[in-house]
């Protein structure tokens, strides 16, 4: 069935911005205090809703990570009853694996990286290998088509398709470099595999669009993570706004029988 609604979760409202903007969504009350949700349609047709955790009622941040982003997409299905999820953020990049600063990947493979749990019947819930939609390859290829004219001509970054890892910290253990190793991680979050989670238990198809901020496997000694990641983070949310019209216009155009 073509999808006539779309919920997309987002974690940070910065990273929010360009595309609540640019759709002229405005705020709806539906969902419960801290979480935030913005609603309008596009092109006239599909409905579009973006849910953010919203800031922190005990530290007043964004409330980052998998428990926040777990409860928005659950409350936002229930809510919004969406025929499809988009999970959209910024992301940390290995660059031994092809990632550069502003490219967007559409996720095929989410996992996770810091669950450790060694009884082996947990072995693979706490490796927590999820697919996303089985029509990623067609989206990718309908962002590339459209990404050097869409971006602009300051943009940086192409349009990449891999395997995306969550874990609930920014920096690394050596013991999450070990794990994101053996899977072969191009990019980290701190969100998506708890998204597609909260989609499986819904019955709710994911897709995943994730910005390149910060590069995570950088020779000793040059930029940290953190730095790179604020330096980079509008840049980023207007890169995820594009790839985000491109799949709209994709799924407001039924050009995907199912996703
Ligand atoms: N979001 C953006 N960059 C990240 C990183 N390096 N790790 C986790 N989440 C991120």
């Amino acid at each position: 069935m073509p999808v006539s609604s779309v919920l997309i979760v987002i974690a940070m409202e910065a990273e929010a911005a360009p595309i609540v903007e640019h759709l002229r969504l405005t705020p709806s009350d539906k969902m419960p205090s801290p979480f935030k949700a913005f609603a309008g349609t596009f092109q006239g047709a599909l409905n579009v809703t973006i849910v953010c955790p919203g800031p922190c009622p005990i530290h007043g941040v964004d409330a980052v990570g998998t428990e926040a982003a777990s409860l928005a997409t659950y409350i936002g299905v229930q809510t919004y009853e969406p025929g499809v999820v988009i999970n959209a953020g910024t992301c940390g990049g290995f660059q031994k694996r092809g990632a550069a600063i502003g490219d967007v990947y559409l996720v095929d493979e989410f996992r996770r990286h810091d669950r450790r749990i060694p009884i082996p019947a947990f072995a693979s819930y706490a490796d927590g290998s999820m697919e996303a939609s089985t029509q990623t390859a067609l989206l990718v290829d309908a962002l590339k088509e459209s990404w050097d004219v869409e971006k602009g001509p300051e943009a940086k970054g192409a349009v990449k398709q891999g395997l995306l890892t969550t874990g609930n910290s920014f920096a690394n253990t050596d013991r999450c470099v070990e794990v994101m190793e053996s899977f072969g991680a191009h990019v980290k979050d701190m969100e998506g595999q708890a998204v597609a989670w909260t989609c499986h238990i819904t019955h709710t198809k994911l897709i995943g669009i994730k910005s390149v901020t910060d590069i995570v496997d950088r020779e000793e000694g040059t930029a940290p993570g953190e730095s790179e990641f604020l330096e980079n983070l509008s840049a980023a949310a207007r890169s995820l706004k594009t790839a985000l019209v491109i799949v709209l216009k994709v799924l407001q155009a039924r050009e995907l029988d199912h996703v």
